[in-house]
């Protein structure tokens, strides 16, 4: 197809913790690009290949069978030194060098802030796709990734379940999410947990033993605690402690679940948002869109700008927080 816009070649890179659906991102970026006569560089290891100059030509046939598959094929990281303006300046140098007209990075927060800064900085288009388990990224109904892993943790409970009741044990399950409860709240709902603990709202643990002392006194035998990993008093562990030293009728036992959670292939759900928001972000930028992350809200393809998106963050439905303590007793 024929490409008017003045982008003819598009950078795009995977940043920050990996999500599920990431894969299915880039091929869309990739195919996306090809489509509209643009060429595509895969830029490996996140900024920090962005820094070192590690790009790599892509084409349609460079993403097959890639839709399916969990990680990401071009890596990713934390990089420490895309933080300061001068590791910034590089990795710009190296985008002149490479000839890329625009940037689309996939990650959460922490990337795409990175993104905007470029942005600020040197004026290159970018576009960010949120791809983070968190979910917390404003500007989209859910991010690439977060409907996995509620799914693996759902997977995991649902066992843990199985030990916990053949024990009469209390089980603490500590869930990702640094700064979100959304993979606590979803998965506590869905694996009928007496209680969920987010860092958004945290249940006291007078609550807490309140809620246990009345479930047992119905005849429950056990139960399952999931505990966001940042909620601020604590994980899991420091629950499990704290409830103990006032409640010590059940066994008690922790688990967190940890990367587990971010691995294995991407549910369909992620799939398809992932490739909607892949071609969502290439025509964004032909359409000369930029400093903007494309999400879906209401199922329609939306741009929000990064300044917005990384500033506000979702915040988990206090409903299904009312939902979740009402259905557990
Ligand atoms: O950002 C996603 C996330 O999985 C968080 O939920 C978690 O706190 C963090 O990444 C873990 O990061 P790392 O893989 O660097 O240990």
């Amino acid at each position: 197809m024929k490409n008017n816009s003045s982008i003819k070649r598009i950078g795009v890179l995977t940043s920050g913790g990996d999500a599920p659906g990431m894969n299915a991102a880039i091929r869309a970026v990739v195919r996306g690009s090809v489509f509209h006569g643009v060429e595509v560089d895969g830029i490996f290891q996140g900024y920090a290949g962005l820094i070192s100059g590690d790009f790599k030509r892509l084409n349609e046939r460079s993403v097959a069978r890639i839709l399916g598959r969990g990680g990401t094929i071009l890596k990713s990281s934390r990089c420490v030194d895309f933080m300061s303006t001068e590791g910034r300046k590089k990795a710009f140098e190296q985008i002149v060098k490479n000839q890329v007209d625009a940037l689309i990075a996939i990650g959460g927060n922490g990337s795409l802030t990175g993104a905007h800064l470029l942005y600020e900085e040197f004026g290159i288009p970018v576009m960010g796709i949120p791809g983070s388990i968190d979910n917390d990224l404003f500007g989209t109904d859910h991010c690439i990734g977060f409907d996995t892993a509620t799914n693996n943790v759902v997977d995991a409970v649902d066992k843990i379940r199985d030990t916990a009741n053949s024990h009469n044990r209390l089980f603490f399950v500590e869930v990702m999410g640094r700064r979100s409860g959304f993979i606590a709240l979803k998965s506590g709902i869905a694996t009928g947990a007496i209680a969920i603990i987010l860092p958004e709202d945290e249940m006291s643990v007078e609550e807490l033993v309140e809620t246990l002392q009345r479930s047992e006194s119905s005849g429950k035998t056990s139960s399952i605690v999931i505990v966001a990993e940042g909620s601020k008093s604590g994980g899991a562990y420091a629950r499990a402690q704290a409830v103990t030293k006032k409640y010590t009728q059940y066994e008690t036992r922790v688990s967190i679940l940890g990367h587990l959670q971010r691995g294995g292939a991407p549910s369909c759900y992620d799939r398809v948002i992932a490739s909607r928001m892949g071609l969502g972000a290439v025509e964004g930028l032909l359409e000369g869109k930029k400093d903007c992350m494309v999400g879906i809200i209401n199922d329609k393809e939306v741009y929000t700008p990064l300044e917005v998106s990384i500033a506000k963050s979702n915040f988990p439905n206090r409903d299904e927080l009312r939902i979740a303590r009402v259905l557990s007793i």
